[in-house]
């Protein structure tokens, strides 16, 4: 990437003051990895978003806008441009519907939709980060999905330098995906229909969701979320090779049409390995963990050498789940 101009620094800040200079985005990131931003802004509404992204475009600033930093990689070399945090938290709720600005935090929001009697989110309770990252990548846990409760998502567009409004069918949600993922729109708020429901009904899910998270995942360690998606496969024969490899496919997994990455690499062996301090979690084979000073690069090293070790021995493609940032 090229080097940002001392000019175009100096006029940002000077537009920008609350932006800061090579900060760390080890800092920002639940995986605690990442170099420095060339520059960093937090973006506390949605209508300053907007303006420090117009500044920056003016300045022909590149510039990235994440959430919450919780299924991020930012390479160690940084971002030579403006990374933007969309910080804006503010959420209503009208009928059944729950309105979020991307920055809310996505447990934030799953719990006021319980508080207030409303159930088919009681998922949220335990994925990190925000709305805006749930929604652009269709986030999903214990069988709910994004997709199936956005109704509509406000984007901003700065291609033409207008507001956007996509309903669900037009967001393209596929798994662990959206059209924001290939198309560069801005996404301002997402909005959520729910279920009128009891309120104590959906607190008591939202606690056995908790529940299960605590069993089954990683706790209390540093860590980007699952670091592949899980192998999705159309016709059996994909998977010749790994029915060749000892005891069998849990029939759960054959009628889903999808293999975990997690089991795959359990099956392997791999969990606990290591490069440097990025290590596989020993609880969870798709959770990768910060152990203490990891380098963007051990995590990377360490992902290629589990995706070659699936493909060579399991004949299966692993592809990444975490978003990249700086590479
Ligand atoms: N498994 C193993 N060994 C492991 C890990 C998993 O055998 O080390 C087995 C489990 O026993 C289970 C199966 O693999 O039979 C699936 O595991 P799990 O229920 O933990 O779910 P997952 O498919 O690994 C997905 C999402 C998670 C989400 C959980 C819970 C993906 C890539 N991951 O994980 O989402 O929290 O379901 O619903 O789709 C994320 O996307 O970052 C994420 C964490």
């Amino acid at each position: 990437m090229n080097k940002l101009s001392e000019e175009a620094i100096t006029s940002f800040l000077q537009i920008v003051p609350t932006a800061k200079r090579d900060e760390l985005m080890s800092n920002h990131t639940s995986v605690k990895i990442g170099g420095p931003a060339r520059l960093y802004v937090v973006a506390p509404s949605n209508a300053e978003l907007l303006r420090i992204i117009g500044e920056a475009a003016r300045l022909n600033i590149p510039f990235v806008v994440f959430g919450g930093g919780s299924n991020l990689l930012v390479a160690d070399d940084g971002y030579e441009g403006v990374v933007i945090q969309a910080a804006d938290r503010s959420m209503r709720i009208e009928g059944e519907r729950v309105i979020a600005a991307s920055g809310a935090p996505t447990g934030v929001v799953a719990r006021a939709a319980a508080e207030a009697g409303l159930e088919g989110f009681e998922w949220g309770i335990g994925v990190p980060g925000t709305i805006g990252g749930a929604t652009y990548g269709n986030a999903g846990c214990f069988g709910g999905e994004m997709k199936d409760v956005v109704s509509a998502v406000e984007t901003y567009d700065p291609a033409h330098g207008s507001r956007r409004t996509f309903s669900n069918a037009d967001c393209r949600f596929g798994y662990r995906d959206s059209r924001f993922k290939h198309d560069p729109y801005i996404l301002l708020e997402t909005t959520l229909l729910l279920r009128p429901g009891n309120r104590e009904t959906a607190l008591t899910r939202m606690t056995e969701v908790m529940e299960k998270r605590k069993a089954s995942q990683p706790q209390g360690s540093f860590s980007a979320g699952c670091l592949f998606k899980n192998y999705e496969f159309q016709d059996g024969s994909a998977l010749d090779i790994l029915k060749r490899h000892g005891d069998g496919i849990p029939e759960t997994f054959l009628t889903q049409k999808r293999i975990p990455a997690g089991w795959l690499i359990d099956r392997l062996g791999l969990k606990g390995t290591s490069i440097g301090q990025a290590q596989i979690s020993p609880v969870h084979g798709n959770f990768f963990v910060n152990r203490g000073g990891a380098r963007a690069q051990d995590v990377l090293a360490l992902s290629s050498f589990v995706k070659m070790k699936v493909r060579d021995e399991l004949g299966i493609l692993l592809e990444d789940e975490v978003q990249l940032i700086g590479w």
